[in-house]
Order: C-alpha cells, then structure tokens, then sequence
C-alpha cells in the first residue's frame, strides 16, 4: 500500500462533519466545536439537511452541495444513514471518511459495515473506523474527535483500538507529561488498519514513536511486515492476553499457544517493544518518543542515595540490563567529584552531600566515556539541594558531553519541587520519572529496541533439500483415506521429506513382517499400534518399549492387538509401527499451530513434566531464522539444563536450533494442509551429536 493514500486523512486541508448538529451534547455538534477550538486552519463544512450555520459556520445540506473540495469527511449520523452519506462522499471525491458511528460489526452487524467498505473501495476513499472517537493531531491542529482537546505535545503518536482508552489517555497526557503528535482512534478496521498507519506515520516528521494500544486483529503477516520495516521505535499494549482456543486444540501445541504467547512472539520478531499496562505504555513511550536506543548492555547509574541506587540496580536486573562494575579510568575520574565514603563502581553513590557540581562533573565525564551505554540518574530530595537546580545542572552536563546517540533517563524522588524538576527535565527532552524503577524500566525499552533491531537483521536461510511432493502424497492419500489426521508413520514420512531426524519406524501388518522389520532395523526396538483411531496411543496399551528379541517382538504384537481392540472394538487398525529405539536423550518438544491471526507458528520447550505442568514453552510465528531459533532455547526458564547442568555436557543446541529452523520451513510450506503438528519427544544429544525425533503427530486442515 503507497503511504501517500492516507495523506488525505492524516493531513487534510478541509473537513466535513456529516451528522453536524447546533444541539449542545451531541456527537455532531462536539465534533464541530472541537474543530474550531483546536484552531484548525483548514476548511470546515457542516454537513445537516435542516441547518443554514453551525456554531457560525455555513452548513450545507450534502457534501454535493459543498462549492470545494473535501480531503476528509467526520460521519455522525447514525448507522442507518452511512451508507448514503459514504455514496454521496464518494460521488464528491471525499478522500478520506472518519466514521465516528457505531453499529456496525462490533455488534454483528457485519453486512452494513461491508457494504460501506465496497463503497469506498469503488469510489478510491479509505475509512477510519468505524465505532471510533475520531484523529487528533497536533502539528495539524486538528480534533476531529469527540476526545475533549488536543493531547499534550510530544513526538508520539497513539493508535488505539478502544476508544473509550484514547479519550482516557488524552486527558491524562497533561498529568502525566507524556506528549503525543497524534492520537488517532481505529476502532473496526474495516479499511485503515495498524499497518497502514504506521507505513504513514514512518515518513511522519512530527512523529519519532509510535504506541499502540492493541485488542486483536486478523492480518498478523501484514501488521508485522509494515513493524519490521518502520524506522522508528514501535511500543505496543496487548490487551485480552488471555488464551483463545485452546480447547479445540487437538495437539499439544494447539492447547499451550494462548493469544498472550503468540503475539508476543509476534511483536518480538517484527521489532515491537511491549508494554506491560496502561502505566507502563506511558513510561516506555515517554523514552521511546525523547532518547536514542541504547546500543550495548553498560548501564551505568547515578545517584545521591544509596537506597535508590539498590533499587535501581534490582531493577535494572529484572529488565534484562544487570549492573557490571564501572571500567577503572572511569572510576578513578569520577572518585574526584565525591566524599571519600562515596562509591565510584557502579551505581555510583555521589552521597547525599552531593551538590550540583557533583552531579554535574560526574554526569560529564560518565556519559561521554566509551564503556557508557546508557545512563540513570537518581536524586532523592535532601535539605543540602534545590531539586529545580540539580535539574539544570543535569542537563548542563548532558549538554556538554556533547554525546547524542546514547540514552538518559531520570528519578527524582521527592515532592513538589522535585516535581517541578521532573517537569522541566520532561520539557527538555530528558524523560524523567518518580520512582527509580520507572527510570530504568525505560531505559530497558531503549535497549530491547535496539536489540530487537540487530535482530531485525538476520535472515532466514530457506531449506532447499526439501521433498514437498513427497510429503503431499502422503497427505493426499490420508485425505483420499476421509482422514484429516496422520498416523505417526505419515507423520514421520512428512517431517522426513522435510529432513527432519526422525527414528527409523516401518510399518508391520503381520506378526512376520514385525519379525522381519525388527530384525533388519536391529535392537532394541520400540512397538506402536497405528490406528487413525487411536491418537493417545499410551492409554490404548499401545506402546511397548525396549523389545530386545524376537520373542519379544511376537508378544509384543498380541498384546498391543489385544490391548487396542480391548480399548476401542471397532479402531480401524493399519498394523503395528516397528521402530528403532533412541538411545535417551534430553526430551524436548517441537510443534506447530496455525494461529487465526499470525498463520503458521512454532512452539519449542522441555518435554515431558516441563511442559505438561510447567508449560515452559516458547513461540515464534514462522519461518524461524536461525538466531531466533538460538534464543527460544535460551528463554525458556528450563535453558540451562540445555546448557549442561550437574556435571552433564551441553546439548546439541545448534542441531536442535537447525531442526526449529526446517520445522518452520515445513509448516509454511505445508500451511494450506497442516493445522497442528507436535514432534513429541525430539531426544537432543550431547554437543555434536544432533537430534532425533522419536514421535511425531499432524493434524490436517479440514478442506
Ligand atoms: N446528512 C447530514 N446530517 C444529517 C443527515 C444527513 N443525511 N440526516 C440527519 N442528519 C443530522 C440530524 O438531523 C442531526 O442533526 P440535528 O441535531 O440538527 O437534528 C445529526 O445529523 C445527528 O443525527 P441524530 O439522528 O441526532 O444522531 P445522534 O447524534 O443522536 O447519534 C451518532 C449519531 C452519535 C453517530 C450515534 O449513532 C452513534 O453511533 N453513537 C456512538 C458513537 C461512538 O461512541 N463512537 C465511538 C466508539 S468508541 C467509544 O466507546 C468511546
């Protein structure tokens, strides 16, 4: 989409409001007001059948009557009246509608809004909305809205799909001192959705953040398209974490993959920063919108009290940015600029005896010093300091260290004039925060966006030694079977074209044949019943393990027949699968679902307990690059049993990594036949020694 369609929206030169109204109270008339309150220096035209003028303004009848052109056109008239006011704005060359109604899908009412939709679609006009409380901006001067006035001025801009938060979030822009360019209301994204405005708002010169406030939507691939290639810091909050679908889950994997983990994964792999709450969107923005990313793990922090400085360093921990002792130069310079009893290794306690100079000279010095990535500066209000000139001696020294490209982030912990100070610090484009935690927690939003951009970088490797056909053979014929479920044979047979490291299984449709094909695979051996029937073949009775001879192989055989005939009388029964057995290994699990909203996505965690009770799993949307396969090894809170605990060796992380790798290629290879997919257990061996996958399990898409 060319970013330019939305300049008639985002930049309009004249506004109609149809639905205008002289009635104080309603929608039509605020929409109105507050287009003449916020100075608005285009051309406002109200729109109202009955009316000669609104608030002063010269009303027309229809946008057909208007004698100019119209960029944008805010709809206020309710929902049955849409569509002829979208048809008439359409006949005017309107080119942009804000339908501020509601009524529409979010109540089911899906046909009008499709409708409207084919409407604009052939007339070349986009839609914001509808059910929205309309854009605001600042650089424009523009409320077309029902939110009461322009937000605070700042660099952000807001998109938020619930209306009634936006409206909250403008009000509170001034209290907390967040400034925002834009706050800009999508409601249904029947047109205009996340992606297009931020592909807009990339080339936005007003705009150096963009915070998104986030309950669903259905075009993942697109969002995180338009994410991966902005230029500028993105922060979301998802809201609705809670898991969806899950119980028509028919994997493993179907059944952990809840809306929270896989957005999140989402967001990781396009280069989204997370907000945690409402409070937090605010803070991380705040930074976001005023400091460059932090581009190395050196936090260093200032302070004049030691207890905020263990707080911070606690923080710093948990967001991922542990203290490391200030580099000795640094150390020795700034021991000048505090008492004897102060501490130059990191935080660096200035005292409470530290003055404006103190902080000054330190700040100078440490900043501009090359081990230096980021920095936080604390000040707890004493008696000995006036806050407002600590304040300017901050940024003094910020000033002449003459450095840009790092970040700083402020705490001033106190009372009113230590508010004060907060305030002008803000104003200065120094993002500053009552609690020492705050501080850094912002900071750590600079540095995951920078680390999600090197990340950005990677590229994925397609698998070329792949055999799709033969994998949709196998596929076809289970289909040609009314199958929309493999038996772990297929599955096996599925994976292999893939070049995953399945074990060696065959299947037995006789005793002697079972004989046979033990034999030729060698023992010990593992014996499964293979049904389409029987999908929890353990609780079927249907699994022996560690058959040594061939005795073993014939009772084997009886007992698992028995057992399943025992435990379903009419199973379909295909034979019984022979398997090599693996030698044990680290257990994990490997799967796939296709999510509604982000299309073929990987799971990876420890097997067995670990994710049958811990669910200690991760995901990525696929394909997987191979660092990105590194690091789902490494999140997960079972990583350092990977890593070789208690005298064990490391696993083969670097097989395991390559097998998330092909397994990713093959569920978007295969996303229009798989729905769900576990390999379950993967056996991962000592360093050097690969992987094997030792059960493997397919659910088609129903066609
Ligand atoms: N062209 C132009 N104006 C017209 C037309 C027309 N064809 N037909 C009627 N009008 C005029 C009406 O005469 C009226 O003006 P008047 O006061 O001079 O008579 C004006 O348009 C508005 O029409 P009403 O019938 O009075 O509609 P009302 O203002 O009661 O409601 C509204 C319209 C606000 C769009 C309502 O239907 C609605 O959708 N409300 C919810 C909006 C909302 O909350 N959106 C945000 C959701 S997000 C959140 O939750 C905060």
């Amino acid at each position: 989409m060319e970013s330019k369609t939305l300049d008639g929206l985002m930049q309009p030169k004249s506004v109609a409001v149809v639905g205008a109204s002289s009635q104080p109270g309603k929608i039509g008339y605020t929409v109105v007001d507050n287009l003449i309150k916020s100075g608005y220096e285009g051309k406002i035209y109200p729109i109202n059948p009955k009316a000669a003028d609104i608030l002063g303004i010269k009303a027309y009848p229809s946008v057909l009557a208007v004698p100019d052109e119209i960029d944008a056109a805010a709809i206020t008239v309710p929902a049955s009246l849409v569509e002829q006011a979208a048809e008439e704005c359409g006949k005017k060359g309107v080119k942009a509608l804000i339908i501020i109604t509601s009524g529409f899908s979010e109540v089911g009412n899906r046909d009008l809004e499709d409708r409207i939709v084919a409407i604009a679609r052939r007339y070349n006009m986009r839609i914001l909305g509808p059910n929205i409380v309309g854009t605001l901006s600042n650089s424009q001067k523009l409320n077309a809205s029902f939110a009461p006035f322009l937000p605070l001025t700042g660099k952000a801009t807001l998109i938020s799909q619930s209306g009634a938060l936006l409206i909250a979030m403008d009000a509170s822009t001034y209290i907390r001192r967040v400034g925002f360019e834009k706050l800009i209301s999508i409601g249904n994204m029947s047109d205009v959705d996340f992606a297009d405005i931020i592909t807009w708002l990339d080339d936005d010169p007003n705009t150096t953040c963009v915070s998104l406030y986030i309950e669903g939507f259905r075009d993942g691939r697109k969002f995180m398209d338009a994410c991966r290639r902005a230029h500028k810091p993105i922060i979301a909050l998802k809201s609705g974490v809670s898991s969806h679908g899950a119980a028509a889950a028919a994997s493993h994997t179907g059944s952990l993959a809840g809306a929270a983990k896989v957005y999140g994964a989402a967001f990781q792999q396009a280069g989204v920063v997370q907000a945690s709450d409402l409070d937090n969107l605010f803070d991380r923005t705040l930074a976001l919108s005023l400091q460059p990313p932090m581009k190395g793990d050196n936090l260093l922090i200032i302070t004049n009290g030691g207890g905020v400085g263990v707080l911070a360093t606690d923080s710093a921990e948990r967001y991922g940015l542990p203290l490391q002792f200030a580099p000795q130069d640094l150390r020795d310079e700034l021991k000048k600029h505090m008492p004897e009893f102060g501490s130059a290794k990191n935080p660096v306690d200035l005292t409470g005896m530290a003055g404006r100079d103190w902080y000054e000279d330190s700040i100078r010095f440490a900043f501009a010093h090359p081990w230096v990535d980021g920095l936080v500066v604390l000040y707890c209000e004493t008696s000995l300091t006036d806050p407002v000139d600590i304040a300017y001696g901050i940024k003094k020294a910020i000033d002449e260290s003459g450095v840009k490209d790092k970040p700083v982030t402020v705490s001033f912990v106190g009372g009113e004039q230590s508010e004060k100070a907060t305030r002008w610090l803000v104003e200065q484009g120094i993002p500053t925060y009552s609690a020492p935690d705050l501080a850094v927690n912002a900071l750590a939003a600079l540095r995951e966006y920078a680390i999600m951009q090197q990340m950005l970088a990677e590229t994925n490797e397609p698998c070329l030694d792949v055999n799709k056909a033969q994998a949709l053979e196998v596929i076809g014929r289970a289909r040609a079977d009314g199958r929309d479920s493999l038996t772990e044979i297929e599955a096996k047979q599925v994976f292999a074209a893939y070049g995953l490291p399945v074990t060696k299984t065959q299947l037995a449709k006789n005793e002697e044949e079972a004989v046979e094909l033990a034999k030729a695979i060698g023992f010990p051996i593992v014996m499964k019943i293979v049904s389409p029937d029987i999908l929890h073949k353990s609780d079927a009775g249907g699994v022996k393990v560690n058959i040594k001879d061939e005795a073993g192989v014939r009772e084997a055989y009886r007992t698992i027949l028995n057992n399943a005939k025992a435990y379903k009388a009419d199973a379909r029964i295909h034979g019984i699968a022979i398997q090599e057995m693996a030698p044990w290994g680290t257990e994990v699990i490997l799967g796939s679902v296709n999510d509604a909203t982000f299309g073929p996505t990987m799971m990876f965690g420890l097997g067995g307990i670990f994710v049958e009770v811990l669910k200690d799993v991760t995901f990525r949307v696929a394909p997987v690059a191979e660092g990105q396969a590194l690091r789902m090894l490494s999140e997960i809170r079972g990583a350092p049993i990977l890593a070789g605990v208690r005298g064990e060796k490391p696993r083969d992380r670097q097989a395991m990594a390559a097998t998330i790798c092909r397994y990713s290629s093959m569920i978007v290879d295969l996303a229009e036949e798989i729905s769900e997919s576990d390999a379950n257990p993967v056996l991962v061996y000592e360093e050097g020694k690969g992987v094997r996958v030792a059960d493997a399990r397919i659910i088609l898409k129903k066609k």
